[in-house]
């Protein structure tokens, strides 16, 4: 019997910006992402002022989907996609972002991949910011810093859905709007928000000012969609890391009690309509001013969302008596006073495998919000090399896949979550967003390029590819055919 509901929606993710490259075709403006240049393996991507010829910035081409849709949808659709998430480039519509009137070539571009998606009966799942906000805004108006970026950001939000209000349903306002907390690494505010911190600033009130305005657009943005379709259906985007008290030190556990609160900040107001007391009670101790204006509860309150999508790739675990934890490759989802977890293997890029830890995040934030839940992205980033028969048997893949569905499977059957759907990250080959390589691949479908942008651009099936269509056709019931 089928675990799952009958219209799961099984599918692949992707962004705008890591995957179309024409970064200036048909009158495209630059965004905050084509001013990153690649990094490599533990090495950071640089942000730079302009375009330096002298650098090589990946995202320029990406895998060149904005020149080859037709093949590669037609790719996913033999994949058995009935869903496929991905973003709309903001500064492809509002080139430097504050103009009224859009760019129509851009909004062409949209209308042909989602009729493309909907001829072979793939919904398309839509981000509306995924790290792409056009330079423009954050040079010349500090990004969300300025409440007038939240109007802007409005403005696209209902070009948008006006302009597709028949063909996309599902949308998700801001991609991954918590990562930013992790103020020490500087990818993350500027991405999300098109904001660079200055020496001399509390970085923590920047953030916290940078949130309301961003927390307010995407409440009008989601009042806007609803008044264009009563029928979208319109969710917020977290980055779940699962985290693990350390010990049962009372210590650890309220440690664990606030690095929940880092990770959950956004989503409490974007789902229940109000500030969480501790943050209120925090900005009070510290002195914070947050910049609320007139009629901003309301917006708030007026503005919840439908579901949550969220990204799981791993867990980490805190510590209360260990200063922060930086080995190189190590990611610790943006904590201080996380520890590896000795139970747990890591990827090469030092990502915690844990599906357990899957099905742990989908029950606590189940738990906590009582809505619709959507897996927007899961993967396993890795190298993949030819084997003599020039196939990429990516097993690996498929284990860390098989095991992660599973215990969404179980979430959903056992726990009773309400979850939507699933859709691995990276389904076709993509620049890695936090090293800027082509080499950390996700992809069940391989592309010809490699970290310095050589290669044919070639696109070919892994082995992952039969078997996830294999999977989407027994709805879930058979994870084991390779
Ligand atoms: C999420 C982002 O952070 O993780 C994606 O939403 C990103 O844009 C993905 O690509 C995987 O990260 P990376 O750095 O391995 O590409």
């Amino acid at each position: 019997m089928t675990k799952l509901p009958k219209d799961f929606l099984w599918g692949g993710a992707l962004a705008a910006n890591q995957f179309e490259g024409g970064y200036d075709q048909d009158g495209k403006g630059l965004s905050v992402i084509d001013v990153m240049t690649s990094g490599a393996h533990g090495k950071a991507r640089e942000i730079t002022q302009d375009i330096d010829p002298q650098k090589y910035y990946p995202n320029h081409i990406g895998i060149d989907f904005y020149n080859r849709y037709k093949e590669d949808i037609a790719l996913f659709n033999e994949m058995g996609l009935k869903c496929l998430r991905t973003s709309i480039a903001w500064s492809r519509i509002f080139p430097n972002g504050d103009e009224i009137e859009p760019n129509e070539a851009g909004l062409q571009f949209y209308d042909h991949v989602f009729d493309e998606l909907i001829k072979y009966g793939i919904e398309p799942v839509i981000t509306l910011s995924h790290f792409e906000m056009p330079l423009h805004l954050a040079r010349e108006y500090g990004g969300f810093r300025n409440r007038k970026v939240a109007d802007f950001f409005a403005h696209f939000a209902e070009t948008v859905f006006k302009r597709y209000k028949d063909k996309v349903k599902y949308w998700m306002t801001f991609n991954e709007i918590n990562n930013q907390m992790d103020t020490d690494n500087p990818i993350f505010l500027w991405t999300n928000s098109g904001v660079s911190i200055d020496e001399n600033e509390n970085s923590e009130e920047v953030l916290y000012q940078v949130a309301h305005n961003e927390l307010i657009a995407s409440a009008k943005a989601v009042k806007i969609g609803k008044e264009i379709n009563p029928n979208f259906e319109i969710g917020l985007m977290i980055s779940h890391v699962a985290i693990y008290p350390y010990s049962c030190n009372p210590e650890d556990m309220m440690e664990f009690v606030k690095a929940n609160r880092l990770r959950f900040f956004f989503p409490d107001v974007q789902v229940r309509g109000y500030y969480p007391g501790y943050a209120n009670k925090m900005f009070e101790q510290k002195g914070y001013h947050i910049g609320w204006q007139e009629g901003d509860e309301k917006i708030l309150k007026e503005g919840t969302v439908d579901y949550i999508g969220f990204s799981y790739y791993m867990s980490t675990v805190v510590k209360h008596d260990v200063e922060s934890y930086k080995g190189e490759n190590v990611t610790n989802g943006g904590l201080n006073h996380s520890v590896d977890n000795p139970f747990i293997q890591q990827s090469d890029w030092g990502w915690a495998i844990d599906p357990t830890g899957l099905r742990y995040t989908l029950n606590t934030l189940y738990d906590r919000y009582q809505i619709p839940l959507f897996i927007v992205e899961n993967g396993f980033g890795a190298v993949d090399e030819f084997n003599e028969h020039g196939e990429i048997n990516d097993t690996y893949r498929i284990d860390y896949l098989k095991a992660h569905i599973d215990a969404a499977i179980k979430a959903a059957d056992e726990d009773g979550v309400d979850l939507m759907g699933y859709t691995p990250w990276g389904i076709i080959d993509i620049i890695s967003f936090t090293t800027g390589e082509m080499k950390k691949r996700y992809g069940l479908i391989y592309v010809d390029r490699d970290n310095n942008g050589h290669g044919t651009l070639e696109r070919k099936k892994k082995a992952s590819f039969d078997w996830y269509r294999n999977v989407i056709e027994t709805n879930g019931e058979s994870l084991n055919s390779y």
